[in-house]
């Protein structure tokens, strides 16, 4: 596969445009395709099956368009059809999640002993965290809660007000996460309430965006791969399963800038 292909990434809609932003501010030189399932957002109350089904679908769209590699910025989709991705390509296309280098992060030293994580219901409902971390280091305790509205209300733009100072302040305030002293944004839309998350712990605890420890990650990866792209690159590409010009005017929210969305079908 030669180092000038782009990089596929995906997510249940424009949130993953986060992890996007964190890739291309650390490697400029590499060109992105993203897919956002927009048709079929959110993936956070969807089942098991018809999430794998979506992502395999993406990833065959993905590995069409001459990805050289796949990441999957999502937590939900990554929490439940990391595993048949990665059955699907083989060999083909190194593909990752966005909990395993997050997971690696949290165990890589003594720091973290009670750790949060919030995220979608079907995110929290696999249990991943709590597992991957348990096998790494079995001492840490990992406290988990769903916080479904959070996504939907970012998308519509509700952050840094009222309304989203109220939701934080419920989520947060639950008897579940006493006593933590980090806390895992485990969801692709997070980062945009990062603040208003920090500002409610003071400087107390340490919350964790998967976004840059994602894109250090995928670095790593295709400099030991030899993939790491050193030529002028090809512009990005981003493409939506349903498109509505709300969705092209939030893309400023996740990506820095407003960047042109392509409707594109992929569905039999
Ligand atoms: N971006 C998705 C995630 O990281 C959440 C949004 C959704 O429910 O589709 O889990």
């Amino acid at each position: 596969m030669p180092a000038n292909q782009p990089i596929g990434v995906f997510d249940s809609g424009i949130g993953g445009l986060t992890v996007a932003n964190a890739i291309q501010k650390l490697m400029p030189k590499e060109a992105l395709v993203y897919f956002g399932d927009t048709a079929h957002l959110p993936y956070g109350d969807k089942s098991p099956e018809a999430i794998k089904y979506y992502s395999l679908k993406i990833a065959k769209f993905l590995m069409d368009e001459g990805c050289k590699a796949i990441v999957i910025a999502c937590n939900t989709a990554s929490s439940l059809a990391y595993h048949d991705l990665k059955l699907f390509l083989g060999a083909q296309i190194p593909i990752y999640s966005v909990i395993d280098p997050v997971v690696d992060y949290m165990t890589s030293s003594d720091q973290f002993q009670n750790i949060g994580v919030i995220a979608t219901r079907a995110t929290i409902n696999s249990n991943i965290y709590a597992e991957k971390i348990y096998l790494q280091k079995p001492k840490i305790r990992v406290k988990s809660l769903a916080t479904p509205l959070l996504a939907p209300m970012i998308e519509e733009g509700f952050f840094n007000d009222q309304i989203s100072g109220t939701l934080i302040h419920t989520y947060l305030s639950d008897p579940v996460l006493q006593g933590i002293d980090s806390l895992i944004l485990a969801c692709t839309h997070y980062p945009l309430i990062r603040n208003e998350i920090a500002a409610y712990y003071q400087p107390k605890i340490t919350i964790i965006d998967n976004t840059e420890i994602v894109a250090k990650h995928l670095q790593k990866e295709l400099l030991r791969m030899d993939l790491l792209n050193g030529e002028e690159p090809q512009p990005h590409r981003f493409y939506v399963s349903d498109f509505t010009d709300s969705f092209e005017k939030s893309t400023r929210l996740f990506f820095g800038h407003q960047i042109q969305l392509q409707l594109r079908q992929i569905w039999d």
